[in-house]
This record gives structure tokens, C-alpha cells and sequence, in this order.
């Protein structure tokens, strides 16, 4: 677990978001996937990153000091329908123009709904990092809503959808926000990967 959190600022541009000097981890995928949710996990605190049960409520590129020691960035969700082409054009922009300009990104976790079949979405925007350069570690939310066996199921079926992107296949976590299923592992890994 993330024991001390803090928030630290939120921006819709990031030349704005703060200057480089610490690592950080990017949580993306789409709307209402759990991204919030999964950072409040992580760091045990609901009221850290703000959750909706409607799509599109993380509108910037929020960062979170994790124990002083590295970042943690939640962003808005990509692929949200109920929002005009030109906003959707700008959030991509932030997101994509965040993602290609932090030399102190160590990971980004692109977070996938474990009861779904593989989407084109989430593979299309996983091609797009695989090109652009962007370090990726697979998430799969959502995870208590379903049987351990059918979530291994899903999971290898995306590995599958994805293999034609990959060279080797991408590091992943199966999590719930709900149980805490995957949060030792997760943190772990940041901590590690942070110290590197
Ligand atoms: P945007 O900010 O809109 O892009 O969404 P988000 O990806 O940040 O999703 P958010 O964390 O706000 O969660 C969306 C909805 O899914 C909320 O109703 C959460 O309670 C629910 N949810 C998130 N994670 C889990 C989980 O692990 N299990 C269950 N059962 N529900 C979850
Ligand atoms: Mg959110």
C-alpha cells in the first residue's frame, strides 16, 4: 500500500504539470475503466483522486506525490462517446502530448476492463504507444465482478488481440478497487521501478 498521498496539482496542458524532478507512473484507459479508482485503492484513501459511476469525470491531467518519493497521474479516460468531436479532440491531444513529452514517465499502466472481450479502442491506443515510445504495463480493473477463471480467460485473449503489437508480451496485473486484489503486487512494482 501507498502509505502517505498527497495531491499535488491538476493541468490541462502539460508544459504546465510539474517540472520532472521525480519518477511517475501514468494510470489511462477508458472512461469509467477505474483509474480513479484503482489510485485510491492503491493509496487507501477514497477521497484522493474523484470517481464517478458516469464517464468522462477526470477531465485533467491530475498529479499525486506518493510518500515523497515518486508521482502518481491520473488522466482522463479516452474513447468517452458523450462529449463534442472537438473536446474529445482536446483531451486526446492532452493526453497524447502528456504521454510523449515526460522524460521522468516510468511506466505507463493502461488500464483494461477484465470483463470484456478484447476492444478495438484499447488495441488501437495500445499500437499508438508501441509507436510513439510509450513504456506500457497492462491493468485489468474490475476484477471481482467475475470468476478468477473467466478473468484469466479475458486476460489471455487480450494478450492474444495484442500479440500482432508486441515483440514480447507486455507485463500486466489483474486488480480490484473493490477487494484490493493486486494492490502489494502493483505497488511494487512502482516502488521498485522507481528506485531503478
Ligand atoms: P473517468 O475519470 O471518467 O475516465 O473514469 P475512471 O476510469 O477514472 O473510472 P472511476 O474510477 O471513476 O470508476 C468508474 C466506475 O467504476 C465507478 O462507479 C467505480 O465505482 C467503478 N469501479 C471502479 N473500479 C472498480 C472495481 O475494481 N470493481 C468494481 N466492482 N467497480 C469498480
Ligand atoms: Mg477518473
Amino acid at each position: 500500500m501507498i502509505k502517505k498521498a498527497t495531491f499535488l496539482t491538476s493541468n490541462s496542458d502539460f508544459r504546465n504539470c510539474p517540472d520532472p524532478t521525480k519518477p511517475e507512473f501514468a494510470f489511462i484507459g477508458r472512461s469509467n475503466v477505474g483509474k480513479s479508482s484503482l489510485i485510491n485503492m492503491l493509496a487507501n484513501n477514497k477521497n484522493l483522486a474523484k470517481t464517478s459511476g458516469k464517464p468522462g469525470k477526470t477531465q485533467l491531467i491530475n498529479h499525486f506525490d506518493a510518500e515523497g518519493k515518486w508521482w502518481i497521474v491520473d488522466l482522463p479516460g479516452y474513447g468517452f462517446a458523450q462529449v463534442s468531436k472537438s473536446i474529445k479532440a482536446d483531451w486526446e491531444k492532452m493526453i497524447k502530448g502528456y504521454l510523449t513529452s515526460r522524460p521522468n514517465l516510468k511506466a505507463t499502466f493502461v488500464l483494461i476492463d477484465s470483463r470484456l472481450d478484447p476492444q478495438k479502442r484499447d488495441l488501437d491506443f495500445i499500437l499508438w504507444c508501441a509507436q510513439n515510445g510509450v513504456p506500457i504495463v497492462l491493468v485489468f480493473t474490475k476484477a471481482d465482478k467475475l470468476s478468477v477463471s473467466k478473468v484469466k480467460g479475458n486476460v489471455n485473449k487480450f494478450l492474444a488481440a495484442s500479440q500482432v503489437i508486441f515483440e514480447e508480451p507486455p507485463l500486466y496485473f489483474v486488480t480490484s478497487s473493490t477487494t484490493a486484489v493486486g494492490r502489494e503486487e502493483l505497488v511494487g512494482f512502482m516502488e521498485e521501478v522507481a528506485e531503478e
